[in-house]
């Protein structure tokens, strides 16, 4: 049951959100004073012992995902923080019934990743009414941003444009092109797309000749792909794939057609994960865009700036790179010896 100073402190957060949101159109800060939470004065300032918060994970769908999954969790237990996690398991009715229970127990923070970008309103309201702050890690979701702390996490669209610019580069500005989106609805998906065909614009020669959902998973990029084959066989020049999972999977799929990944088929994804550099030291993968999963620490330490009323920018975005099979094996190996997934 809420308890009195919560629903006070919750009426106070909504009221103070409108008035924010009423004084300026650019929602770039979260001060404390937006904050719903139990900001407490300097005398009672939280560490991150007295911290209870909740992580509601997606699922577990690709080896980006476990070493998220991993980062929060390591972080949580070295930092002495409570942290309640959940696996929704690729479901929005999961994470949504996962964060109305962690509202039931009062935690102080309650972090998530959103599956898909919409569908989020109600119960981020929720949250607030309850005053626990929601910080998305990770994805987007398509909400007033009165209605959670911060974004932290990649800029997908650049990622979907760098990959475009990679992708014109590996083939002098001529291919036909075959995509792999991820999770329909996704941010990941979404950006990634429009920003593959903001670049694509300006390269007349680059055709997407067909385009189809592989889940961010190896499995379905693999079924996914193999379609493709059977459907456009050896007119396919280039292959972009919203993750690594999914190009790792259609690799497969791609020399089971007799065909060479990475040779006959130009091959850019996303995340940079061990299996992308090994794809790459194998010369079977041309190029991976990274995109970073280690957000536990910082995330936990947003939590502890939340709860303590600091101010904190509206989007954090990822520090992010590029690796390409023609760095080489003897660097690439060098490089994969200092990456935690
Ligand atoms: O939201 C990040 C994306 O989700 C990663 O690129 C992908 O591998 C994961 O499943």
């Amino acid at each position: 049951m809420m308890n009195f100073s919560r629903a006070v402190c919750s009426t106070m957060t909504v009221m103070m959100c409108l008035m924010v949101a009423g004084c300026s159109n650019q929602p770039l800060a979260t001060s404390a004073a937006h904050l719903p939470s139990r900001a407490p004065d300097a005398r009672s300032k939280k560490t991150y012992q007295d911290l209870i918060v909740g992580y509601v994970q997606l699922g577990a769908e690709s080896e980006w995902r476990t070493a998220n999954t991993d980062s929060v969790k390591e972080a949580a237990a070295q930092l002495g923080v409570e942290l309640r996690f959940s696996d929704a398991q690729q479901k929005q009715e999961n994470q949504i019934s996962a964060i109305r229970a962690l509202i039931a127990q009062q935690v102080d923070v309650i972090g998530v990743a959103p599956l898909i970008e919409t569908g989020w309103d109600d119960v981020f309201k929720e949250a607030q009414d309850a005053g626990i702050p929601i910080i998305l890690v990770d994805r987007r979701a398509d909400v007033s941003p009165s209605l959670y702390v911060t974004l932290m996490g990649s800029d997908f669209l650049e990622e979907g444009r760098n990959a475009a610019r990679i992708m014109s580069t590996l083939t002098d500005g001529h291919a036909n092109i075959v995509e792999l989106q991820g999770t329909r609805g996704s941010a990941p998906a979404n950006d990634r797309y429009a920003g593959f065909r903001e670049v694509l614009k300006d390269y007349p020669g680059m055709k997407i000749i067909d385009s189809e959902d592989g889940n961010f998973t190896v499995a379905k990029g693999k079924e996914v792909m193999r379609a493709f084959l059977k459907a456009h066989g050896k007119n396919i020049t280039a292959l972009f794939a919203h993750n690594d999972d999914m190009a790792l999977g259609a690799i497969k799929a791609i020399e089971e057609y007799g065909l060479r990944p990475g040779v006959d088929i130009q091959i850019v994804s996303v995340d940079a994960t061990r299996g992308a550099f090994e794809a790459m030291i194998a010369g079977k993968l041309n190029a991976t865009v990274e995109c970073n999963p280690l957000l536990g620490p910082d995330f936990l330490e947003l939590a502890l700036k939340v709860v303590n009323g600091e101010s904190i920018p509206k989007w954090i975005p990822s520090q992010e790179s590029q690796f390409f099979a023609s760095q080489g094996a003897d660097q690439l190996k060098q490089i994969l010896a200092t990456r935690k997934y």
